[in-house]
């Protein structure tokens, strides 16, 4: 086995975005692209000579060999240790976890989350942290500073490494540790939630379908609900991850997943739905005849969080990013603890958790977690509900309704405007950003404009600051609206138009969200001229 070190040149656009480097598979797929950004990883990162990294991945096409790379390079720069879940796949709240548990240094993750996979879909590689979380912008900036000066890569000539058996070998001197998937994740879970109280739960004939959708978490929840809690078999649908995720978009929301939502809202519905993205760290929530969104979900669970296990000893703060709605805000004010506004992105929320400021974090885009780990985890939100119900002996339609009623609703809602001719987008964004101080007190749409501003966010932690985080305006009445343009798409522009609206009126908390936003979605497009800007008459996608 030799040490290679072969030249190359920078590549254009390794930036990584919101969270971690995506890209086309085949642009991953192409000569020394992969290879380069793992470098500069390396480089960015102050070398990887001695120290322990963590290695797993979604299971999308590209990951087996993507995996077999990073083992070479990571022998060829030194590396002490590698630990890889079996065939290389690890969710990303379990890598997460494997990170910390083994006092790693860092962790690469294979995946591009909910985005398609195969040939023709999206790959991506993401680097964690010691703390188990998304490397902070700190970080990123000098993994992308060495993309743009490199000039050659080491790499060690080897046969593939066996990742299908557990147990350990050796690339050179660095040691590669295959590990069992699950199991540490399941005994997290199983300290975290009342196992004896949901398996009593089951036994008493409450039904749970789980979507997987060919991603990650398939094996994670058959172990976990139907082989450890006892949930039926065949509880857990689409269980076998594939490469391609069966053609499908492993985007846990009503849309992606219509086959569930129909399950959920039959007659004969089962009393709990879920599902899961990708790489396992999103979440869907769905009631018998009742889909809870992510903000509500977020606010429901620090709300009830005194009923679960590891949370019943109370909270010591929670935390939201900008965009999700302001439902946890009530909720944190009545129980008397902080809630934190943070950028879009769950690597904010690293700091507050490490600090012991926050317990419990959310994201909009169906992100829930808490400080078990440093990502979100969509099974670990799922567990909590169930967790929950199973306490409160309750329905998850009536537990909303117990919450709106206690809180208020917010009604919420995004819009996404998908592959938007990137210079269009954004025009729009700087053009709305030059009047933002022009526009406190006009009217959009007959709701009068309280606030307009762009967010920026001080970490109350280290210090930093980060700009540019969505333009953001409150209306009269408490509408708010959020654009901003994501940092996670790899094809053109994504505009997000997230709109939201709170309704203390108990008699009109059960319209339908796109009719009870409609003078919200109405002020919007006034502000902003979506419509104009990018051609399209109407969003991509609604959630
Ligand atoms: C999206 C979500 C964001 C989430 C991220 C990674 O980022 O909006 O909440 O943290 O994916 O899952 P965006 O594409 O909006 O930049
Ligand atoms: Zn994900």
């Amino acid at each position: 086995m030799t040490i290679m070190t072969i030249p190359t040149k920078p590549i254009e656009g390794q930036k990584p975005g919101t969270s971690g480097l995506r890209k086309k598979t085949r642009v991953f797929m192409g000569p020394h692209y992969l290879e380069n950004y793992l470098q500069a990883t390396w480089d960015g990162i102050g070398g990887v000579a001695g120290k322990t990294l963590v290695l797993g991945g979604d299971g999308r096409h590209f990951n087996d060999r993507a995996a077999q790379v990073m083992l070479r390079m990571a022998a060829a720069s030194g590396a002490k240790k590698v630990i890889v879940g079996q065939n290389a796949l690890l969710s990303t709240p379990a890598a997460s976890h494997l990170i910390r548990k083994r006092k790693a240094d860092g962790g690469i993750i294979l995946s591009a989350s909910h985005n398609p996979g195969g040939p023709d879909g999206d790959f991506g590689v993401k680097y964690n942290v010691a703390n188990g979380g998304p490397a902070p912008e700190g970080v990123t900036e000098k993994i992308f500073a060495a993309t743009t000066t490199i000039t050659e890569y080491k790499i060690v000539e080897a046969q593939d490494i066996d990742l299908a058996t557990i147990g350990t070998s050796h690339l050179l001197d660095t040691e590669i540790e295959v590990v069992d998937p699950v199991a540490d994740y399941q005994d997290l879970m199983e300290q975290l939630f009342d196992f004896p109280a949901i398996k009593a739960l089951f036994a008493g004939g409450f039904r749970v379908s789980f979507d997987a959708m060919h991603a990650i978490t398939g094996p994670y929840a058959k172990a976990i609900l139907e082989d450890t809690l006892g949930a039926a078999p065949g509880s857990v649908t689409n269980g076998v991850p594939l490469p391609d995720f069966g053609q499908g978009h492993p985007d846990p929301n009503p849309i992606w997943a219509r086959d569930l939502m129909q399950t959920m809202f039959a007659d004969d519905a089962p009393d709990f739905g879920a599902a899961s993205d990708g790489d396992g760290d999103r979440n869907m929530i769905v009631g018998r005849g009742i889909y809870v969104t992510p903000s509500d979900s977020l606010a429901a669970i620090a709300a009830n969080a005194s009923h679960v296990k590891a949370y019943a000893g109370g909270l010591k703060g929670v935390a939201r990013s900008m965009p999700t709605s302001r439902a946890l805000d009530r909720v944190a004010e009545s129980l008397g603890i902080d809630c934190y506004e943070t950028p879009t992105g769950w690597k904010f929320f690293g700091n507050l958790l490490d600090a012991g400021r926050a317990t419990i974090c959310g994201e909009e885009s169906a992100g829930t977690g808490s400080d078990h780990v440093r990502e979100k985890d969509g099974l670990w939100a799922v567990l909590f509900w169930i967790n929950m119900l199973a306490a409160r002996k309750i329905s998850v339609a009536a537990l909303m309704a117990e919450h709106w009623k206690t809180f208020g609703r917010n009604y919420y809602s995004r819009h996404d405007y998908e592959a938007v001719d990137s210079v269009a987008a954004q025009a729009l964004v700087d053009d709305l950003r030059k009047r933002l101080p022009d526009l406190p007190g006009t009217t959009a749409a007959g709701l009068s404009v309280e606030s307009a501003d762009e967010f920026a966010y001080d970490d109350p932690v280290d210090g930093s600051r980060s700009e540019g985080q969505g333009l953001r305006f409150t209306l009269d009445g408490g509408g708010r609206i959020v654009l901003r343009l994501s940092g996670t798409g790899t094809e053109g522009a994504t505009l997000r138009v997230y709109l939201e609206r709170v309704e203390t009126d108990a008699d009109r908390m059960h319209d339908d969200p796109q009719e009870a936003l409609a003078g919200i979605i109405a002020a919007a497009e006034a502000l902003a001229g979506i419509k104009q800007r990018t051609g399209r008459d109407k969003p991509d996608v609604i959630t």
